[in-house]
Formats: C-alpha cells, structure tokens, sequence
C-alpha cells in the first residue's frame, strides 16, 4: 500500500504557501491548510482541508488542534504563513508593528511547531520558510530580518532536540509572489535598496512559487542528509 502522508501547511491563500499546497496535492498528499483565508484549492478538494486562524491573535493559535482522525505514514508542517512586517528606518517603528511581525514571523511558527511535535504521531518532518534576509541586514527591514534570523536559530535548536525528526529552514530566493509586490510598493526613502527589486522583477529574474514547492516536495522525499538551513536553489533541477 502507497504511504499516507500529511501536509500541514500555515499561510495557503498566496504565494509559497499556496503553490506548496498545489504541488502536494498533485502529488497524492493530504493537505491542511491554516490561515486567515481559505483558498477553493483546499476546499473544494477531497484530499484538502483548512482551519481559520489568524496566527498572530495568541488566543485563536493557542485553540488549534493538529490532531488527525487518519492515521498517516509521515506527516509535515511548513511554517510558511508570514509578514514583510513595518518597512521604515528601525527607529519609527511601531511596538504594534513591531510585535505583530515577529508573533507572526517567530512566535506562533515556534509555538505550532512544539504543538505538532508533542501532538502528531508517527514520522515527522518540519519545514520554516526562512529567508536570506535572516543573514543579510537590509535596511529598512529591521523586523523581518530579525525575526527570521530568529526562525533559522530555532530550527538549528530543534533540529538539535529532535534529532530522529528532519527539521529544516529553506530560503527559497527572491520569489514572484503579493510579498514581493508589497515590497516594490515601499519608497526609497524608507527602504533604499527598493529599485534593486525592482529590477530583479522586471529583468525576470525572481523564482516561481511553483519552482519553490517542486524543489521542496523533492527535499521532503529525499534519502540524503541536507544542512538545517538550505538555499532552495541548491536543490532545484
Ligand atoms: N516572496 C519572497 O521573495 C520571499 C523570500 C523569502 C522568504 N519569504 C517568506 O515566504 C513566506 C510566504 O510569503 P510569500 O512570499 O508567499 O507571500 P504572500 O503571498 O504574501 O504569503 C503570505 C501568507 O501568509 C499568510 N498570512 C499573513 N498574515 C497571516 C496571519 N495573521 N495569520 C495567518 N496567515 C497569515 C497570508 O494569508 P492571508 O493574508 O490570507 O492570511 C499568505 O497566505 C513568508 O514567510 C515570507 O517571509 C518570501
């Protein structure tokens, strides 16, 4: 009998996170979908499902349950959902901004991440879309590059601690998605290398989603030990 596998997926309405739910469908997964808005994708599939949660209110993150009535082989969470957060110089920066993007970006991807380890049974795997800007101060972005510099230390501790679980953070590269358009829409005065992405845009040069979730659905199954925090551009074919 074929594997029965589990995807878990935060932040499926756009972007990566909705091209990795496409292509694990495609492939024969059960996907579940969280977030603030459902895509028809996974509701409208039989092998989909989604659970309304806005991963930045503490109280509705603290009511989810990862618990399935299936059993399943292996089952995988992706950390996806996230935020460019405020794009200004650090200093006008707002508590509320501020706050919000690193619960979104690190908190509730920690929390969820101790929540599917202590509660899913059988094989498991974790993914956090991480970023290049968790090693690269950009200015104007204080909050994003924090907060995934954040992401990557916790999977490097998680991976750690769970020694028997794959435990990864990909930077997936600049990818053509609404968070790339979000950051086009910034002004040079508040982001001053915003002309550089716009270049990249419009020579063509950023990723596909689709390539994003291809490549990782390859690293999901693959034999070989990767390093906790990868490029997904070493892996794509
Ligand atoms: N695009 C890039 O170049 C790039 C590069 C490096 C890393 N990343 C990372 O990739 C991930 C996905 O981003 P993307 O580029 O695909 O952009 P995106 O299309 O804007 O996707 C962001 C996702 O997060 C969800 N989300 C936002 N706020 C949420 C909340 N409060 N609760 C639950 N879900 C929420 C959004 O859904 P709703 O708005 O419907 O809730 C959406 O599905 C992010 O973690 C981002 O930091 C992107």
């Amino acid at each position: 009998m074929p594997a029965r596998k589990r995807m878990i997926i935060t932040g499926v309405s756009s972007g990566i996170g909705l091209a990795v739910a496409a292509e694990a469908l495609r492939l024969g997964w059960h996907v579940e979908g969280i977030g603030r808005n459902a895509p028809t994708l996974l509701t409208e599939h039989s092998r989909g499902a989604f659970t309304r949660c806005d991963l930045s209110d503490r109280a509705s993150l603290k009511g989810l349950s990862l618990v399935s009535d299936q059993s399943f082989d292996l089952t995988v969470l992706v950390n996806n959902a996230g935020t460019l957060g405020p794009v200004k110089p650090s200093y006008k920066a707002s508590w509320e901004e501020i706050d919000h993007c690193i619960t979104l970006n690190t908190s509730s991807a920690m929390l969820l991440s101790a929540k599917f380890l202590s509660e899913v049974t059988g094989e498991k795997q974790i993914y956090f879309t991480g970023s290049g800007a968790a090693a690269y101060a950009i200015e104007g972005w204080s909050a994003y590059c924090a907060s995934k510099a954040a992401v990557h230390m916790y999977a490097e501790v998680l991976a750690k601690e769970h020694p028997g679980n794959r435990i990864h953070a990909f930077m997936p590269g600049k990818v053509n998605t609404p968070m790339q358009a979000e950051i086009r829409a910034t002004s040079t005065e508040d982001f001053p290398d915003v002309v550089h992405f716009v270049e990249e845009f419009e020579s063509g040069n950023l990723v596909l989603p689709e390539t994003v979730a291809s490549t990782l659905l390859r690293v999901v199954e693959m034999e070989a030990e990767i390093p906790v925090i990868f490029s997904i551009s070493n892996y794509t074919t």
